[in-house]
């Protein structure tokens, strides 16, 4: 991102809206490198340019990126009619641009990535890259050796789909209902949910811990978010980096 419209500079900055921020430019309210400029057209450089509206600096981050613990109940998608999304949660001053990085289904919890960086969400999505995603979850009937190791080999899904090879850990067994960690490398729809029903069992409950480095941060109510660290977001850089170098060698 080099050069950017002054309009578009404030609206994505939620410094207002499209045409409320044409108003204080037209006005006379923005100066930029001690200038003041009144045409909304005008092309500054994102990156370098010192920007402010009534005498307060607003600076201009291209991406943003957030950890959120999504509660069950909530769909991930950036708009319906009729539900709750997890976009919905953000507060009102966040960014028009970002977008929920994969899907959980609406009964699912947990880690979800939210950002306006397309090509990162493209690189852990892709399921050449090999990022990890675990879940933990608990699931109906007593989990055993069984199917660990079917889960190991991969599961047959949707009555075709060989799923790629998934870790199964037990965390608590028992004949009514067990408790389980999950990792896997795809993102198919349903996919947990149709591996076990596959496995003739059923899950019950399920929350997402893991995507690649990233780990669900505990303090994090359910609904609440935060911002990525500077150690988190370089650490999911360097594993869908590493990961390009992966898939150019197969
Ligand atoms: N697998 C599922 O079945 N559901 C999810 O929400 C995520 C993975």
């Amino acid at each position: 991102m080099a050069w950017i419209r002054l309009d578009k500079y404030l609206a994505d900055m939620q410094v207002g809206t499209r045409s409320q921020v044409k108003e204080k430019i037209k006005k006379g309210r923005v100066v930029v490198d001690g200038v003041t400029i009144t045409r909304p057209e005008e092309k500054i450089d994102g990156e370098q340019a010192i920007v402010s509206v009534d005498g307060i600096q607003v600076n201009y981050s291209e991406y943003e990126y957030y950890m959120l613990h999504k509660p069950a109940g909530v769909l991930t998608a950036t708009m319906d009619k009729k539900q709750k999304t997890v976009i919905d949660l953000l507060d009102k001053t966040a960014r028009k641009d970002l977008f929920p990085v994969g899907r959980l289904d609406k009964d699912t919890e947990g880690l979800l990535l939210i950002t306006n960086d397309g090509a990162l969400a493209h690189d852990l999505l892709a399921p050449k890259k090999h990022v990890d995603k675990q879940y933990y979850a608990k699931v109906k009937g007593m989990i055993t050796q069984k199917h660990i190791e079917a889960f190991a080999k991969g599961v047959v899904i949707d009555g075709e789909y060989q799923t790629m090879p998934a870790v199964l850990e037990i965390v608590r067994a028992a004949a009514d209902m067990s408790e389980i960690l999950v990792t896997i490398r795809e993102g198919k729809f349903h996919q947990i949910k149709k591996m076990f029903l596959a496995t003739g069992s059923e899950v019950l409950y399920l929350k997402r811990l893991s995507m690649g480095t990233l780990r669900l941060d505990e303090t994090l109510e359910a609904g609440a978010y935060r911002p990525l660290t500077e150690e988190e977001l370089a650490d999911l850089q360097r594993i869908t980096k590493k990961a390009e170098g992966l898939e150019k060698n197969e």
